[in-house]
């Protein structure tokens, strides 16, 4: 289970019981060049921009929010448990969830999770590439 190249089903449910850390994705599966992680997301990301690749979201449990700045405005999209959001390439964005929310991301590997560009990053947050399930 903890080898993203192996052929066994992987349960998300399972996955995201096996561990606790917030905004640090676990990689449960790779597709072609592409990452498929899993988090647990509580309180506010940092505002960051990936400017190489889009970004996307699908809502596994409770509700996810993401600020976006573009064109000058700033705006908020709301998904909902089973939403599907893509962020664009070099869109600024933070993504929160009030009430805590379980994410699962799809993005090449190797995008950091707080872009190529980002505010400084608090505590909480994990500055990283995914990491392997445990
Ligand atoms: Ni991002």
């Amino acid at each position: 289970m903890s080898d993203p190249s192996s052929n066994d089903p992987i349960a998300l449910t399972q996955a995201l019981a096996s561990f606790e850390d917030l905004w640090s994705p676990r990689i449960v599966t790779r597709v072609n060049d592409y990452d498929v992680r899993v988090a647990k997301v509580a309180g506010e990301h940092v505002w960051h921009a990936h400017d190489d690749t889009d970004e996307f979201f699908l809502v596994l449990d409770g509700e996810l929010r993401i600020a976006l700045r573009e064109d000058g405005t700033e705006r908020t999209v709301t998904l909902a448990k089973g939403s599907v959001f893509t962020v664009p390439r070099g869109v600024e964005h933070r993504p929160y969830a009030p009430s805590g929310a379980s994410i699962l991301l799809f993005e090449p590997t190797g995008t950091l999770s707080v872009g190529d560009r980002h505010e400084e990053i608090p505590d909480h947050v994990d500055a990283t590439t995914g990491h392997a399930l445990g």
